[in-house]
């Protein structure tokens, strides 16, 4: 998307307002200008509609990569039903098809067609297509399909599993700038991972699934197909809680089946643990950058509970045979695990997130996560912990006390130093190979490779 005039000025000025500033509080202000300023372009852009009639309106995208289970969502223009049809061959004999929605009705509804595909065998190649039923609805003893709309084109992927190809790519922060995103993609679709980890703020405030759905599934940038084929995990960011529309995300980006965790976890439907070839991988939610008791958010937020039932989730996922057994083990959330300046805000200064001592005051990092998860990723040995959210790429050595290395995300620019990366880990000759590559020049600007944490 080409910036106009008004945009641009608008950029410039709000990075030369942050510029300005002392230097502790420059990185704060250059963050929330961007962001404010993006969030405006999204409102002004406003969202997925469709001129041409078309009931489907964009290319399906793989959800919550797993072993055995493939979640696959796709924009509609007017109520459907939506259902896949999928194969183990390429010729589409045999094919299965399941329809949206669980038990008792469809899920009939005018935005979003979620369909997950469970009981897959792990490490295996499918191929599916989608379509839609057009409903006309006018009342609960009125309802007909009035037609039928199918994607020509056949799609594949390829499960998760102790089989499956080692290698995956994060993306982070990109808070609905387009031409970041497309770069990402662009880069992503060169590398060809068996899975991307987009690691939290893909969004800024959204009050509406209509901006939702453009962030999502049809983001202004080269690939319409950017995940059809190439399946997606989402660890959200303190963003994407924000606006009516986000505190329903499911909405967009589906929950994990209820059936692929226990009932105490009921409503931990984005962590995930799974095995890829000869990595593990944990994904995990750090929440909102404001503590619950905070008065900008009224009591509205319930973050404090969510991290401590996340920590019971984890203390079990990780002594899951295929995760226990796996020579690499790497954990990802959106708001870092350790920073190493001391003013750097914790996110746990009760009430309201500031404090003298520290500068800000939203969470620059998340202590309480850290004390809640590091202990247990320690124990596991843990080797990558990857996190993002304050849009400059850093790289912290392990140390005593804290034994995973820790990895924080570019931000959502394409220049400067704060600019976009993309981190790609793949296993290669017996080590897990890390490589962040920059969004800004395309080159590798840090490398750094992992031991396997035990004998296979
Ligand atoms: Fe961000
Ligand atoms: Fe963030």
């Amino acid at each position: 998307m080409t910036m106009n005039r008004r945009d641009f000025l608008k950029k410039t000025a709000a990075l030369a307002a942050a510029a300005a500033l002392p230097e502790v509080a420059k990185a704060d202000e250059a963050l929330k200008a961007i962001e404010a300023v993006a969030a405006e372009d999204v409102q002004a852009g406003q969202a997925a509609s469709d001129a041409s009639g078309k009931l489907i309106i964009s290319a399906p995208m793989l959800q919550n990569y797993a072993e055995t289970s493939m979640g696959i969502a796709f924009a509609v223009s007017d109520m459907a039903n939506g259902y896949v049809r999928y194969s183990e061959k390429p010729d589409m004999s045999g094919a299965v098809t399941v329809k949206c929605g669980g038990f008792r009705v469809t899920d009939m509804n005018e935005h979003v067609m979620q369909i997950r595909l469970t009981g897959l065998k792990p490490a295996t190649k499918y191929w599916y297509t989608i379509g839609a039923d057009r409903i006309a609805y006018k009342g609960g003893y009125d309802m007909k399909i009035t037609g039928n709309e199918e994607d020509s084109r056949v799609y594949s992927f390829t499960t998760a599993g102790k089989a499956a190809n080692a290698h995956f790519c994060v993306i982070n922060d990109t808070h609905a700038h387009w031409n970041t995103f497309s770069a990402a993609t662009a880069k992503i679709a060169n590398l060809a991972p068996s899975c991307v980890i987009w690691n939290g703020d893909a969004t800024n405030v959204e009050e509406s699934i209509d901006s939702q759905v453009k962030i999502f599934l049809m983001p202004e940038q080269g690939r319409d197909d950017f995940a059809a084929e190439i399946p997606y995990f989402f660890c959200p960011g303190n963003h994407d809680s924000r606006g009516m529309a986000n505190r329903h995300l499911e909405r967009v980006w589906m929950y994990r089946q209820p059936e692929e965790r226990s009932s105490r976890d009921w409503d931990l439907g984005r962590n995930f643990a799974v095995r890829m070839g000869d990595i593990a991988m944990i994904g995990l939610d750090t929440a909102e950058d404001k503590l619950d008791t905070n008065p900008l958010f009224a009591g509205l937020f319930n973050s404090g509970a969510y991290r401590e039932a996340q920590t019971e989730w984890l203390r079990d996922a990780l002594q899951r045979k295929e995760i226990a057994s796996a020579p690499y083990l790497v954990a990802f959330c959106h708001i870092p695990l350790f920073d190493p300046n001391p003013k750097s805000n914790p996110g746990d200064l009760d009430p309201a997130d500031v404090s003298p001592d520290y500068r800000g005051d939203f969470a620059s990092w998340q202590r309480t996560c850290a004390n809640l998860w590091g202990p247990l990723l320690a124990k596991a040995k843990c080797q990558l912990v990857i996190t993002a959210h304050q849009h400059r790429y850093r790289y912290d050595e392990p140390d005593k006390t804290r034994p995973w290395a820790h990895m924080v995300g570019g931000g959502p620019s394409l220049k400067g130093g704060g600019h976009a990366t993309v981190i790609e880990g793949r296993v290669e000759s017996g080590k897990l190979i890390v490589n962040v590559h920059s969004l800004e020049d395309g080159s590798i600007q840090d490398t750094h490779s992992f031991a396997p944490r035990r004998k296979r």
